[in-house]
């Protein structure tokens, strides 16, 4: 290049760069030097670098666009005119799932306007905020503009309207506010219009305009709040795909869709269409895809619908239909997916899978979904024939049976999930076979079945998915030797082996070959060895999110840089396992912590100091059943998200200090068996009023029951047996509207995600074991009152009668007198009534139903 092209290039930019918006007008393109190097117009070369100093590019899509890469038609994305050398397209789109990382962002440069010829614009996918006015407004030529996936907000730029010649125009997953549609009413070209996810609610009688795009071809509406079917009749000859998914009508329209004569794909799932699916649907035998799931539909799956001979994609998830699969649908030889779950759909599916397994030459079907329905029977041998199969939910359904070998020649499947069904028998080697593309792998049951599901593989299989990133095993037999196979699986993400019968040593090369590792579940299992944590070598799991070891027989201490290894940790349980040593502070520097239990180990030694006030997000501590000693950190007593603090069952001393009054949020206090001391401080009634649980058993708590502590109207279980607690019985017990209903409280403990069943055993047997009876109840039932064993004096108060919720009333070992009210008779709840010790008179009435 010349040195004066260069300083004129330079000149340009520098123009185009910092005046570029005053020289719209004037026109570029014809200055005296515009000249081409290559087939690349220079005024085009600046307007396009232009662009790229507008946009962010972290990806470096546009590292090709330079200065000194002179020819811009064979820059990456720019397509000229191989005769004139304008540039005609620019192809700037990125895949739909490409992270927000690699996008452009920013604005579009007004420059752009230069591109006079431009015909062809692809943005899809990326992040840019603001496309100007001058640019649609000159860009006269466009045929094809996809904005989709972007984030432009505002109004649709006017000039829009004035692209006569556009036959694609893709605005779906915008900001756009669209009030009225009138830009449409010039665009009779279009043959593709998508609006999808844009608020098309205001835009009222406008609408229409989009009944008079006499050409229109695919037209995609999906998630446009559109209140009714918004479709003519004028489409007829040309409509092939219609999508009007996640909108707010309810009809079904299916005349209308009948006169559109060349319609291939129909989905008007996500809406709220009512009654059976109409028969008429099977004269549409254009159809390649027909999707109606998640709405209301009723009543049986039409046999008719295998007139649709065509069909690719049937979806009719997430109904109420009922009945058989049609018999028919095994004709369905082109069908690539059909998902039938979520339905209230019985009997089996052998026949529908012998007949599609008889295709020529081979069935296409690659998704199957028939979770969370009432099929029955077991899964055929014939459906190893599937040969495309590539998902195949089963999951939660009524079918039993052994599990065929055939499974293991879909060599395409990437996904199966089996889980939460009654199968027997036991997985062979065969059973998995071919099975090289498996990435999810889900056989797991809610319990361990009386026969459970056992995994006969030997111990040197070289298991053939190695591209496997989930396995979940939960309750079936995998054991007694930990599973070797798992070894060159290094690309898990999740390993989920609770309850699999392993009772061996964990061996060394685990997890250590996991780098991808998020969950980790090998609880309920009798795994002997050092916790697998001690990872050397710089070592570490970044994603780690959930570790699940409890109920092992895991030895030694909890590893000083845990926090280093597995920093995002967020779910922990060691729980019943044979841990020692103290908690390290390094626990608390896992600064996404929620639920942390360490309970029924060998941990002794103080905690640690001020470390817990930092943890945010920390829900649930479970330190209970340790030899933990020392005062409780006040930084625990601060932890203001805090749902379940339980530390009972240790050496812990003090009392309850004020900053308690901090923690609002407080569901379940449980420091039953220490040696707490002091009296139960009067603000607790005002400032817990979420307390549902307050388990302070075995400690040396004094002083006196206030009135105020009445008002934890959320109390359902209240234990305070073994104290020195003196004084009478309040009469406003009567208050606990918790105990007073019979109904169950909501199980709060479900909103703890990962650790519930655990939590709620354990608190079950906690409880039980404290009220000394053997309580098989569920937790969520259970209402108590334990004051045992402590100085109460005076008289049982009869409100108390009125708690008609409680199965337990102790109130033995006391100094109570008086006469026993009469009506603790009508206690119909009551399983357990203890008043022995006492100095009281009167009898227990015959009511009673012991
Ligand atoms: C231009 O490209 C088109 C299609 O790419 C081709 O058919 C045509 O022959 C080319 N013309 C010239 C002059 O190279
Ligand atoms: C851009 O879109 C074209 C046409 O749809 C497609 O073939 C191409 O793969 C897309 N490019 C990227 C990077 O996704
Ligand atoms: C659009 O075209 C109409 C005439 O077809 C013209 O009056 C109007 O000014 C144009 N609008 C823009 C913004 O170019
Ligand atoms: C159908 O197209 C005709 C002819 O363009 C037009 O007059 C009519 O209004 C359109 N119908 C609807 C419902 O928009
Ligand atoms: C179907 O098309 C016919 C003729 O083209 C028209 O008369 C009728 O109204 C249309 N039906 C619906 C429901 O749009
Ligand atoms: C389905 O096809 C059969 C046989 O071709 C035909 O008799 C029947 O009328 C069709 N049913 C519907 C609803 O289209
Ligand atoms: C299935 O049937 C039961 C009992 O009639 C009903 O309660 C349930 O809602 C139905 N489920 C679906 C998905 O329709
Ligand atoms: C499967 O379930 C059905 C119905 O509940 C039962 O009759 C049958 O014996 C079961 N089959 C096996 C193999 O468990
Ligand atoms: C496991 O498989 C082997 C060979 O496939 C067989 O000999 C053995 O009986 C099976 N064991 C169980 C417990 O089913
Ligand atoms: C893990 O945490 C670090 C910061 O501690 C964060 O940068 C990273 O994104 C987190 N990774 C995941 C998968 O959450
Ligand atoms: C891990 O915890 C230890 C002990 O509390 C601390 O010294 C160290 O700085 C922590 N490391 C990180 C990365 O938080
Ligand atoms: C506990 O089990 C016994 C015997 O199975 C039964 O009679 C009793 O009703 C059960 N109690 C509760 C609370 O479920």
């Amino acid at each position: 290049m010349a040195i004066d092209s260069i300083l004129s290039a330079i000149l340009l930019s520098f123009l185009v760069l910092f005046l570029g918006p005053y020289l719209q007008t004037a026109k570029l393109c014809s200055c005296s030097d515009d000249h081409k190097i290559g087939n690349c117009h220079s005024f085009e070369r600046l307007a396009l670098l232009d662009f790229k100093k507008g946009v962010e590019d972290p990806s470096n899509m546009l590292s090709s666009w330079r200065l000194d890469n002179e020819d811009c038609c064979k820059w990456h994305g720019v397509g000229c005119s191989n005769v004139t050398g304008y540039v005609e397209e620019l192809h700037l789109n990125t895949t739909w799932d490409t992270t927000q990382a690699t996008r452009l962002s920013g604005g579009i440069s007004p420059a752009l306007a230069q591109l006079k010829h431009l015909k062809y614009l692809d943005l899809r996918g990326n992040a840019l905020d603001s496309i100007p006015d001058q640019f649609i407004g000159s860009v006269k030529e466009l045929r094809y503009l996809d904005l989709s996936g972007n984030y432009f907000e505002g109004r649709i730029p006017q000039q829009l309207g004035n692209l006569s010649h556009l036959h694609h125009l893709g605005l779906s997953y915008n900001r756009f506010s669209i009030q009225e549609l009138q830009f449409l009413s010039h665009l009779t070209s279009l043959e593709y219009l998508g609006l999808s996810r844009s608020d098309l609610s205001k835009t009222g009688e406008s609408l229409q305009y989009i009944n008079r795009l006499h050409s229109l071809s695919e037209l995609h509406l999906f998630g446009c709040q559109l209140p009714s079917f918004p479709l003519m009749t004028n489409f007829t000859t040309t409509l092939s795909v219609l999508d009007l998914s996640d909108n707010n009508f309810g009809g079904f329209f299916f005349k209308a869709i009948l006169n559109f004569t060349a319609l291939q794909s129909l989905d008007l799932s996500g809406n709220e269409i009512q009654g059976p699916i109409p028969k008429a649907i099977a004269q549409k035998t254009s159809l390649k895809t027909l999707r109606l799931g998640g709405n209301d539909l009723t009543g049986p799956i039409p046999d008719v619908l295998a007139n649709l001979t065509s069909l690719e994609c049937l979806g009719l998830e997430f109904n109420h239909l009922e009945g058989p699969i049609p018999l028919s649908f095994g004709a369905f030889c082109k069908l690539k997916e059909l998902a039938l779950s979520r339905n209230n759909i019985s009997g089996e599916i052998t026949e529908f899978v012998n007949g599609i397994s008889l295709c020529r030459p081979n069935s296409l079907l690659e998704i199957l979904d028939l979770e969370q329905t009432k099929l029955t029977g077991n899964i055929p041998y014939s459906i190893g024939n599937l040969k495309s199969l590539r998902e195949l939910f089963l999951q939660q359904t009524s079918m039993n049976g052994t599990i065929p070998k055939s499974l293991g020649q879909l060599s395409e499947l990437e996904w199966l999930d089996l889980s939460l069904n009654a199968w027997d028998g036991e997985l062979t080697e065969d059973h998995f076979a071919n099975l090289a593309n498996l990435i999810f792998l889900i056989i797991s049951f809610d319990e361990k079945p009386p026969k459970p599901l056992f995994f006969n593989l030997s111990s040197n299989w070289v298991c053939p998915f190695t591209k496997l990133s989930y396995l979940d095993l939960t309750n079936c037999q995998l054991g007694p030797f930990f599973p070797s196979w798992i070894r060159n699986l290094n690309r898990l993400g999740d390993i989920m082996l609770e309850n699999v019968g392993i009772s061996d040593k964990i061996p060394n090369w685990f997890p250590k070959i996991y780098p991808s590792l998020q969950a980790l579940d090998l609880s309920n299992n009798q795994i002997r060895g050092k916790l697998p944590l001690e990872l050397r070598n710089g070592l570490k799991f970044t994603e780690m999110d959930m570790l699940n070891l409890r109920g092992n027989l895991f030895s030694g201490t909890i590893p000083l840089n845990i926090n280093e290894t597995m920093p995002n940790l967020s779910h922990v349980s060691l729980s019943n396992n044979l841990i020692e040593g103290s908690i390290p502070s390094s626990i608390c520097n896992l600064k996404l912590l929620e639920v942390v239990s360490l309970s029924s180990n060998n941990l002794s030694g103080e905690l640690p100091q001020e470390c817990w006030k930092d943890l945010q997000f920390l829900e649930v501590i479970d330190l209970s059943n340790n030899h933990l000693s020392g005062k409780v950190p006040i930084s625990i007593w601060s932890a203001p998200g805090l749902s379940i603090l339980s530390l009972s069952k240790n050496g812990f001393s003090g009392n309850l200090p004020p900053n308690l009054k901090t923690m609002g949020l407080l569901r379940v206090i449980d420091l039953g068996e220490n040696s707490f001391s002091g009296n139960l401080p009067m603000w607790m009634g005002k400032r817990l009023p979420q307390l549902e649980i307050l388990r302070l058993r075995s400690n040396s708590f004094s002083g006196f029951i206030h009135e105020h502590h009445c008002l934890l109207h959320s109390l359902r279980i209240l234990d305070l047996a073994h104290n020195g607690l003196s004084g009478t019985i309040p009469h406003c017990f009567g208050n606990f509207s918790g105990m007073a209903t019979v109904h169950p409280t909501d199980p709060f403990i479900s909103s703890f995600g990962i650790n519930n069943h655990e939590f709620v055993e354990q608190l079950n047997v906690w409880i039980t074991k404290g009220i000394e009876l053997e309580y098989n109840g569920t937790l969520a039932f259970l209402k108590c009152i334990d004051l045992s064993h402590n100085a109460f004096s005076g008289e049982i108060p009869t409100e108390i009668t009125g708690l008609l919720g409680l199965s337990i009333l102790n109130l033995s070992m006391n100094h109570l007198t008086g006469r026993i009210p009469e009506k603790i008779g009508s206690m119909q709840r009551l399983e357990v009534l203890d008043l022995s010790r006492n100095q009281l008179s009167g009898s227990i009435p015959q009511a009673f139903p012991l």
